[in-house]
């Protein structure tokens, strides 16, 4: 079967991009090699940083250890692409990381953020049903502990229309909103929870991007 494409990215040739949570930097390689000009990464891990930066492919990239919702020296009004991708629900503060990234794109620059689904989040497996096991009107925050370094880290469980209005009321236009489920089965990992489900799967989009630029 092949591949659905999301197309997050519309050229990165010459351009300037920046992830916030890139962990080890798989994303930014995969940028390098569609032809980025320069290619810059933050993440909170310094293990997930010394990762990337003993990748040779990423010799050139620039990275920071630092949490997203502080600007820890990237310049402003820079940058084509920011991103976020699976990270930004981590932030202790998402309005101010959403601003921080308006800050760090040039004009016209493109602003992708992914995260779980939040209603995705809401559901779960009782008796072979898919059951709701939380309200979508609580904008929980849970602690999690996560990664190599056990690193104590807030998960928010943002609605829609939260994170839509952070993004309008931090200056930037929303230009598409996708909801989708995984593209294929290997995006669903070894997962032995329930989370993964097929059948929950199938009831909602396991992922909201939402795609925006900077007038
Ligand atoms: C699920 S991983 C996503 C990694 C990568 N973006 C990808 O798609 O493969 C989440 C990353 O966010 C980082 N992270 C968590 N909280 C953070 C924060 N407040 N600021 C910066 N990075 C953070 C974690 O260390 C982890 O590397």
């Amino acid at each position: 079967m092949e591949k659905k494409k999301l197309k997050l990215f519309s050229g990165v040739k010459n351009k300037k991009v920046l992830e916030l949570g890139c962990a080890a930097g798989k994303s930014l390689e995969y940028l390098v090699e569609q032809g980025a000009s320069e290619v810059w990464g933050l993440d909170i891990s310094s293990e997930q940083i010394n990762v990337a930066k003993d990748n040779k492919n990423l010799k050139d990239a620039r990275f920071f250890v630092s949490p997203m919702e502080e600007n820890p020296g990237i310049p402003e009004n820079y940058f084509d692409y920011v991103f976020s991708l699976y990270s930004i629900g981590f932030s202790s503060n998402i309005f101010e990381t959403i601003k921080l990234s308006s800050q760090y794109l040039k004009s016209n620059g493109t602003f992708i953020i992914s995260w779980t689904h939040p209603f995705f989040n809401c559901l779960d497996i009782n008796e072979d049903k898919v059951i709701v096991k939380r309200s979508y009107n609580d904008e929980e925050i849970d602690e999690i502990t996560k990664g190599p370094d056990k690193i104590k880290m807030m998960q928010y469980n943002l609605k829609i229309s939260t994170l839509v209005n952070m993004i309008i009321k931090a200056g930037l236009v929303i230009d598409r909103i996708i909801e989708e489920k995984p593209v294929s089965e290997n995006h669903i990992g070894n997962y032995k929870s329930t989370f993964w489900d097929p059948r929950k799967i199938n009831s909602c989009p396991t992922t909201l991007i939402i795609i925006a630029h900077k007038n």
